[in-house]
């Protein structure tokens, strides 16, 4: 294989691959919701399966260790995210050696660290049979009001705010953004809300379809890649973010944030309106700071039912 070849090969693994992903997803809403016609989905199948099928397998450690006893004795993966600097070093240094050799070790580097804080939407109207029916309640504003108080009042100074485009998410959002003016607010089809792997244990009262499974949790893991890994070398200061969404995608985020099986998502329960704090150091460390925090609410304003 030609130097070229390899070069843009790695690249695009690095930093195509979500746009990658992005279509994979988009392909899997969209024939969730039926529009996708028969033909379309021939003509483009092939492709997208392939994709579906390589972003459905969060790590290959995972199925290594999957039957294994209560300590797998698992190492942590340092290149988790493709960005370990070691790593795309080499591909940048020959890129780099006929500019300037001295600046290549920095210029590799992440420096800055970067807090990722998951708010669960509010409580919202279950009646409704499509998503824009399922509006928040009264409560539920009253509770994304409370989230919006504790996040202005941690004193941060936030980048952004990205949330799930379905309405619950895309509602408590504008409720947040009032108590943090000058944020942009920015609407994600990826972080919708899914079936991200079957649970381990299994549960009974939840039983999606493998195909859902199958399509949610190419898109949720697309959604993972897109948003949880280290800091870019570019980045120069530590950043805040604020993601809006939905319980089931924060919690596979947590398990593949923290290398945790994710099959165990389902062990971990969020409040509403509740916060989920990670960090990842420039080194691609993580660490969960707070997982489903909501003592910021008054006891009466949570819903645990
Ligand atoms: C949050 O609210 C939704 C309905 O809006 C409900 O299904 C869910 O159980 C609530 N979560 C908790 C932890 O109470
Ligand atoms: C909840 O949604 C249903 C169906 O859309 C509607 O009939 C009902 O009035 C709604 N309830 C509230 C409290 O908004």
């Amino acid at each position: 294989m030609s130097y070229r070849r390899t070069v843009k090969l790695v690249c695009g693994l690095a930093a195509g691959g979500s746009a990658v992903l992005l279509c994979a997803a988009a392909a899997a809403t969209e024939s969730h919701h039926g529009h996708v016609s028969e033909t379309h989905r021939d003509q483009a199948g092939r492709w997208v399966r392939f994709h579906v099928l390589q972003a459905a397998q969060p790590a290959t450690t995972w199925s290594a260790g999957r039957h294994t006893g209560a300590s797998t004795g698992l190492a942590w993966d340092v290149n988790w995210d493709k960005r370990d600097p070691s790593t795309l070093q080499t591909n940048e240094k020959k890129e780099k050696a006929s500019e300037d050799p001295s600046t290549e070790q920095e210029n590799g580097k992440p420096t800055a660290t970067r807090h990722i804080l998951l708010i669960r939407h509010s409580q919202y109207n279950l009646s409704g049979t499509v998503d824009h029916e399922r509006v928040l309640t009264h409560l539920g504003r009253e509770q994304a009001g409370f989230t919006g108080q504790r996040l202005a009042a941690l004193g941060i100074k936030y980048d952004i705010l990205v949330h799930s485009s379905m309405t619950r998410a895309t509602e408590t959002a504008k409720i947040i953004s009032k108590y943090i003016p000058g944020v942009e607010l920015v609407s994600c089809d990826l972080l919708r809300e899914g079936a991200p792997i079957e649970p381990e244990p299994p549960v009974t009262h939840w039983k999606p379809d493998a195909v859902q499974y199958h399509e949610d949790g190419a898109r949720i893991e697309a959604a993972f890649r897109r948003y949880i890994h280290r800091a870019d070398p570019k980045q120069k200061e530590d950043s805040y973010e604020i993601i809006v969404c939905h319980a089931n995608v924060i919690r596979y985020f947590v398990c593949r944030a923290l290398q945790f099986p994710p099959e165990g998502w389902l062990r971990m329960g969020l409040n509403n309106g509740s916060i989920t704090w990670l960090t990842v150091r420039p080194s691609g460390r993580v660490a969960l700071r707070t997982l489903g925090d909501s003592g910021f609410m008054p006891p009466d304003k949570l819903t645990r039912t």
